[in-house]
């Protein structure tokens, strides 16, 4: 026994744990080198289904081999007579038997003392001399991953560029089409291109994030930053526990995704992927335009540019961009036109200056004739720095949070008329007046400025400059107030044979214009408790509102008792129509019910994280989710919302309204309500519409549990699809109906702060990401405090299910 270990000990120069080489040892192909701790592995390896050798780094506990570095990515070895030295100038070299070098690591010709290659428990492969210099690192050669402590970018003292490229494909590690690197002109900017045609622009630095990537923030997993200074510009991350496995690679068609390392389950899940829409395709709506993904069609012009070719726009062909409608005017007089939320425009020709305040920016910008829109570099706090654009504005994208501000520079007129637009949809009394009043205006306007022109000329000086700064007008929409005898003749005087339903403050009726439109009006009932306020409320709410997973507002009347809402017909009625119902729930197939959840989510999301208002709904249930011919879900009802400025956090309000079975516990008892609250009712949502059963009303076998318990202990015993509604075993895909039980449970959670946030929610949806496992729901017994044990403290128009509640705490 002794012998044979001896023996091999001797014939195997390298040991089964050495991590490191020195010069005269020599790594054969059947030899691998191993890190201290064990995390990577160094040896030869042939990738996907080729025979070809090839000299890498891997993950040494992942099952599935995940090379992280390859060292002869386009030379490979044909046999296994591969083997790799050290040689006594700290040069490592890789011979093909005995025929000759088939890659070196960069050499140095001085001979070193006592080199020695290691490889590192970060995956680094190092070559240092005795003295612990370092003289070569694979770090500095990546392939198509990056791991943490790794730099991506450049060192502009040794002129060393860090970049990943793709490989080939699965089986030829030989650089591909695609690279995501360091765009260092201008303002430096993280790019991914395909040869050289940038295709999506993680974007540059604000302090904060990537301005192109909100989804790269603050997180439990790992700490990110970012280094811009004379020597080096890089970004490189740490994860925050060593003993997680995480990387970042560029997979072959160009996606950049982060993985994490699941020990339990022996898989790579997804953490985040980027590109992830159209809106993120480089330059996707042409110059001067802006993509929002939750607008339709996607690509719009800013404020005062207009199609460059009107035609092509129209067809949805956007290449062309946008143009000014104004040419600025260059000598004094123009002003700025500032757009929040925003993705900042290609900075690769712009010009930073990090010392300015944005006063100071926006006035050297007017210096300069061809300047045409300023930011501030840095975003955090109020922000500072200076950038400014010189050509066009490309790349502009909304997002609904983690956007910045960009100050558009615009002719004094341009501007002149987009604040009296304005102005008029605050005021839509007589639209005659104020158009005449616009032309007046602007009329009184140029004459003015014509004058003071004239007076300032050769006074340089721009202390007078001219704030034009305001709130976009992007979301602004004129409502229209209807006739209520007009109302009355498409609803046949309030028909009862026009009526569609009773909703919490009053019948709906069906109605069709002189024009043919079906219209739906919410009259609302003389003793509801939707009084003027909320009717004023939920008007103004909602015609700010425009999103295609909302229902739209047409108009409104108030004529003396009578207060009505306008809506867009909705004829497939609401989704509680078809849920549960035993005949209709067949009518809608899992596909169906997964857009409807995804719809519902979408809607959701904008109306939390939209950049201007955080609206919480607060009476979410399936019976307010309304569908229109294709089966789109439309969030209605929005009486009851209340609207937050984006800092503020859960509020207590005394009087709580909501209906029961959606509430979620620090709502209905304590009467704490914050987006959480609707994340909660959400959730119920998911769940109604993965069983086909009410959460409330639900009973099974007696047990005491509603729907959420059931689900629970479904869940918890690890036969979560039984929850799943009979008619839809033929169409649905288990691992998507597992998802949204998971991710219902992951909403429905007792604490608010364990539930996830609609954001993560849509990608949770919407992507592979990796779900955590979920907590006890709130009420998950049937018992609901209020019925128990507050009957008299309680003020309510309760009266069935889906009705309405609204609780008065007398606090
Ligand atoms: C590796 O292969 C060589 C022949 O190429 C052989 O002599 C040696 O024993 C092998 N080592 C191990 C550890 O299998
Ligand atoms: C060696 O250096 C040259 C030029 O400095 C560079 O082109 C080449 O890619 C380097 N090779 C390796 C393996 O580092
Ligand atoms: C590195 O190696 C190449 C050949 O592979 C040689 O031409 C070059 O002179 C070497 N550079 C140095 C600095 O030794
Ligand atoms: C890292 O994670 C491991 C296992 O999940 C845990 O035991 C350890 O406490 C964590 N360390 C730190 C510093 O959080
Ligand atoms: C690259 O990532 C995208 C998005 O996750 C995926 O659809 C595609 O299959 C991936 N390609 C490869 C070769 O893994
Ligand atoms: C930034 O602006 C300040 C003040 O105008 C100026 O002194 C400084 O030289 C500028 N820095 C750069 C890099 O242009
Ligand atoms: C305006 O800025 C551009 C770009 O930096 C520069 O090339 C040009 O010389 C500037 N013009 C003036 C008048 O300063």
């Amino acid at each position: 026994m002794l012998f044979v270990c001896s023996f091999l000990f001797f014939i195997s120069r390298l040991a089964a744990t050495q991590n490191t080489i020195t010069p005269g040892q020599s790594m054969r192909d059947n030899e691998t080198l191993i890190s201290a701790d064990g995390s990577f592995e160094l040896g030869f390896f042939s990738p996907g289904n080729a025979r070809s050798r090839y000299l890498g780094v891997w993950y040494k506990k992942v099952s599935s081999r995940t090379i992280v570095w390859v060292a002869n990515k386009e030379t490979p070895i044909l046999t296994k007579s591969g083997a790799l030295r050290l040689d006594n100038k700290g040069n490592l070299i890789l011979r093909n038997g005995k025929d000759g070098v088939v890659w070196s690591s960069n050499n140095t010709s001085r001979t070193q003392q006592n080199p020695v290659a290691k490889l590192l428990d970060s995956g680094n492969l190092i070559v240092r001399d005795g003295k612990d210099n370092m003289l070569w690192q694979s770090f500095d050669y990546p392939s198509d991953t990056m791991l943490p402590g790794m730099k991506l970018g450049r060192n502009l003292a040794t002129g060393l560029n860090w970049f990943l490229t793709t490989w080939k494909n699965s089986n030829n590690p030989a650089p591909g089409e695609f690279s995501f690197w360091i765009d260092p002109r201008g303002f430096p900017q993280l790019v991914i291109t395909s040869r050289t045609a940038i295709r999506f622009r993680l974007g540059s630095w604000n302090g904060l994030q990537f301005t192109g990537t909100p989804q790269v923030r603050q997180n439990p997993l790992y700490n990110f930053q970012f280094v811009s200074n004379q020597h080096e510009i890089y970004y490189t991350y740490e994860l925050q526990n060593n003993s997680v496995a995480s990387r970042v690679v560029l997979n072959e068609t160009g996606i950049l995704q982060r993985y994490v390392w699941i020990d339990r389950t022996q898989i790579w899940n997804l953490f985040f992927t980027v590109p992830i829409d159209q809106c993120d395709s480089y330059a996707f709506c042409g110059a001067n335009a802006i993509c929002n993904i939750g607008s339709y069609p996607v690509c719009a012009c800013l404020e005062g540019f207009v199609p460059k070719s009107p035609s092509d726009w129209k067809q949805a062909d956007w290449l062309d961009g946008c143009v000014r409608r104004t040419k600025l005017d260059c000598h004094s007089g123009d002003g700025f036109w500032k757009l929040t939320g925003l993705k900042l425009p290609d900075t690769s020709s712009s010009m930073v200056n990090e010392s300015l305040s944005l006063k100071e920016c926006k006035a050297l910008c007017l210096r300069n004739c061809s300047c045409v829109a300023c930011a501030n570099s840095d975003a955090r706090g109020v922000g500072s720095g200076c950038l400014l654009w010189f050509d066009k504005l490309t790349d502009i994208r909304h997002f609904v949070e983690g956007g910045q501000d960009l100050y558009i520079r615009m002719a004094a007129s341009e501007l002149a008329w987009i604040e009296a637009k304005k102005k008029s949809n605050e005021r839509k009394k007589d639209a005659v007046v104020v158009s005449c009043l616009i032309f007046i205006m602007g009329m009184l306007m140029s004459t003015l400025l014509f004058y003071m022109r004239k007076q300032k000329q050769g006074m340089r000086n721009h202390d007078d400059m001219k704030d034009y700064d305001k709130d976009s007008a992007m979301e602004e929409m004129e409502l229209p107030i209807f006739d209520l005898v007009i109302v009355k003749n498409a609803t046949n005087n309030f028909s009862r044979n026009n009526k569609l339903g009773e909703g919490g403050f009053g019948p709906v009726f069906k109605g069709t214009l002189l024009d043919g439109q079906e219209i739906a009006v919410k009259r609302l009932s003389e003793t509801s408790r939707q009084g003027r306020e909320e009717f004023k409320n939920e008007v103004k709410l909602i015609a700010k509102l425009q999103h295609r997973n909302l229902v739209k507002l047409l108009g409104c009347c108030i004529e003396g008792e009578e207060k009505l809402l306008i809506y867009e017909y909705m004829p497939n009625k609401s989704l509680d129509f078809f849920t549960f119902d035993k005949t209709r729930c067949k009518l809608l197939d899992w596909h169906r019910r997964f857009h409807i959840i995804e719809g519902i989510a979408r809607g959701l999301l904008y109306l939390h994280q939209d950049s201007r208002l955080r609206i919480i709904h607060r009476d979410l249930k399936v019976s307010n989710i309304l569908l229109d011919s294709d089966m789109n879900p439309k969030i209605s009802d929005f009486g009851l919302a209340r609207t937050f400025g984006r800092e503020q956090s859960p509020t207590n309000t005394n009087r709580v309204v909501g209906t029961y079975g959606y509430m979620p516990p620090e709502y209905a008892i304590d009467g704490l309500f914050s987006v959480k609250s609707d994340v909660f009712s959400f959730g119920v949502i998911i769940l109604e519409i993965v069983s086909g059963k009410r959460n409330r009303g639900f009973s099974l076998g007696g047990l005491g549990h509603n729907l959420l318990g059931y689900a629970w202990r479904l869940w918890v015993k690890g036969r979560p699809l039984e929850l799943i509604d009979n008619s839809l075993y033929d169409s649905c895909g288990p691992s998507q109906v597992l998802r949204c039980i998971q991710v219902g449970l992951l909403c429905v959670q007792q604490l608010p702060e364990d539930r996830p946030n609609m954001s993560t929610v849509v990608l949770m949806l919407v992507s592979d990401t990796f779900l955590p496992q979920p907590k006890q729901p709130g009420f998950y017994t049937e018992r609901n405090p209020y019925e128990a044990e507050s009957s008299s403290r309680k003020e309510s128009n309760y009266s069935g299910n889906e009705i309405t509640t609204t609780i008065i705490d007398p606090r």
